[in-house]
């Protein structure tokens, strides 16, 4: 249910927020891909992993997370007794719709002898149907402690999926979902960037289809992509993934210059995701003012989805592998 607007008028926002992160012992937890003003305000600010691990960590009475239900929900299942609230509830993902539990659950039942390692942009229910959960910044050192002879069942993003499987030679059983934002991306366009800036080096997100991830110089997470802006010997970036990212590395680097990749017709706005875009300040004021909308789960449920998230902190944390998707 989206948060009517409220008359707002009169209040200063974020020196309300500020009273009321402390009268509230809350913590503020923003993704990458969310607007500069909730990220600049933010106590932690993180890739999906790192914001799961703040999640479980935290010893705050409230987690006021800014990304997206996943997101959230995550947070819940790993801090239960924290209140957790997501400033609007209706900031979904595409990628969890693609893979409704039903059809999963089916789809598990049809291959037995698979395991299901489920990438974390997922449902809650679909986390209890699965045995590891990964991001796009521990998939690699998690599928690399995965013995090569166990058949896999890799969900719900086959870009992610099928980038894993090429580059590991690793046949995966993949379900056909997608994140909308990296799918429109254009290559045609990316190919005329590049051309206008042939020095610059691109970085891509693995939820890229392969026609951009395969010109890309560099592919991981947000995270990983993050700090390889921070490696590159030039001054310009081309980066392949949502542009609010790009607010972190002119933050951090402000003498380089980074470009969006853009989409279908060169100039859309197609790769803001629509979902994260829902969070707004003053969102986020009423979810710490009023304690809603609250992420609410049936306990048994929750217990089922700990087991896969808590063996990816187990294996994130192994030093098998680089950690991040990395180089190509
Ligand atoms: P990471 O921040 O873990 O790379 O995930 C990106 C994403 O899709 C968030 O929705
Ligand atoms: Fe989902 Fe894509 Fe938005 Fe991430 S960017 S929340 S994967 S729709």
């Amino acid at each position: 249910m989206t948060v009517m607007p409220a008359d707002l008028t009169g209040i200063d926002v974020r020196a309300e927020i500020e009273r009321l992160r402390k009268e509230r012992n809350a913590v503020i937890l923003a993704h990458y891909y969310q607007k500069p003003e909730i990220q600049d305000l933010a106590d932690f600010v993180g890739d999906s992993l790192e914001l799961s691990r703040k999640a479980a960590e935290t010893d705050a009475d409230v987690i006021a997370f800014c990304g997206v239900k996943f997101m959230a929900d995550t947070a819940k299942i790993l801090s239960p007794e924290k209140i957790v609230v997501l400033p609007d509830m209706d900031a979904g993902c595409s990628l969890e719709d693609s893979c409704p539990p039903e059809k999963f659950k089916a789809f598990r039942e049809a291959h037995p002898d698979h395991i299901a390692l489920t990438y974390i942009n997922c449902s809650t229910e679909v986390k209890a149907l699965s045995d590891v959960i990964v991001t796009s910044s521990s998939a690699e050192t998690i599928l690399q402690q995965i013995p090569k002879d166990q058949p896999i069942i890799f969900g719900p993003d086959r870009h992610l999926g099928g980038y894993l499987s090429r580059k590991f030679d690793r046949p995966m059983l993949l379900w056909p979902g997608v994140c909308i934002v990296h799918e429109a991306f254009s290559e045609t366009e990316l190919l005329k960037l590049k051309a206008k800036h042939p020095d610059a080096p691109i970085a891509a997100h693995p939820e890229c289809p392969p026609t951009i991830v395969d010109h890309a110089d560099y592919v991981g997470s947000t995270s990983g992509i993050l700090k390889y802006a921070n490696e590159i010997e030039g001054d310009t970036l081309i980066v392949a993934t949502e542009p609010h990212i790009i607010h972190q590395m002119e933050r951090a680097l402000p003498n380089k210059t980074f470009i969006g990749a853009p989409g279908a017709d060169g100039n859309c706005n197609c790769n803001i995701c629509p979902y994260m875009a829902l969070n707004t300040l003053e969102k986020l004021y009423l979810a710490l003012r009023d304690l809603q909308p609250r992420i609410e789960m049936d306990e048994d449920l929750r217990l089922a989805a700990k087991k896969s998230l808590d063996k990816m902190l187990e294996m994130a944390s192994s030093t098998v592998g680089k950690g991040d998707l990395g180089a190509r």
